[in-house]
């Protein structure tokens, strides 16, 4: 695996792209809302939750909007962080978004019971050093879940799931070309995934597959 010093492989999502994809996500609400409901089976009420690569900061929201965690966002896109605390603050919530790079973070030791990552970990240039800086971030028995694309996707599996956004004409067709072609090439297998796991202290490291992505369940 590559490092690169930017913190990303590819293009960085700043600017009018970082706008065009928080409009558009913006529009998928159930999917947020899904995340949230996995999250919160995962963690006691009163947990510090982190967000590594929030983005726009949905799922952070839904998760702060209950009112039973305290919220941190990390992420390494400007652009992401402050439309992120807009929306926070739009929605009347408190998170605490900042900027920062995955393999660096700029927490201390043992801050966090339970960290969550979707969409994102296969942007990551340092993808072991991402899950090293998480396994340090957590409590010890703190709980880690990665949801991402998985590298073996089916071209049924992006146009049904597509299809499901409700995206005009135009952006329909763009993010179908990027979740087939372009995505992939960056994301893991299952078994990719649980090697890179391999290399890092995490006690236990569960992956489920979907036709459209890899849930992964990591233990300190
Ligand atoms: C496709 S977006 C996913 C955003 C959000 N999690 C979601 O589900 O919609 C990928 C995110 O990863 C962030 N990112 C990429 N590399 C990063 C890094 N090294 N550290 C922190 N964030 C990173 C990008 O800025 C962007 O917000």
């Amino acid at each position: 695996m590559t490092k690169n010093d930017k913190g990303y492989k590819g293009v960085g999502m700043e600017g009018p792209i970082a706008r065009w994809y928080a409009t558009n996500t913006g529009r998928s609400p159930d999917r947020f809302a899904e995340q949230a409901v996995q999250v919160r089976e995962r963690t006691a009420p009163g947990s510090e939750i982190l967000e590594v690569a929030p983005g726009p900061g949905y799922l952070s929201i839904a998760l702060a909007r209950t009112g039973d965690y305290t919220v941190t966002g990390l992420d390494i896109s400007e652009t992401f962080v402050e439309i992120a605390r807009e929306k926070a603050a739009e929605a009347g919530v408190e998170v605490d978004f900042r900027v920062g790079n995955a393999s660096a973070m700029p927490f201390e030791d043992e801050s966090f019971d339970f960290v969550v990552c979707c969409a994102a970990f296969k942007n990551f240039s340092d993808p072991v050093g991402a899950l090293q800086e998480m396994h340090r971030v957590l409590r010890p028995g703190g709980r880690a879940l990665i949801n991402d694309l998985r590298r073996d996707v089916s071209k049924e599996a992006v146009d049904e799931d597509v299809d499901r956004m409700g995206l005009g004409g135009l952006s329909k067709a763009f993010t179908k070309y990027v979740l087939r072609s372009f995505l992939p090439r960056q994301a893991y297998t299952k078994s990719e995934f649980e090697g890179l796991v391999a290399q890092t202290r995490f006690r236990t490291c569960d992956v489920r597959l979907s036709p459209l992505s890899l849930d992964v369940d990591l233990r300190k």
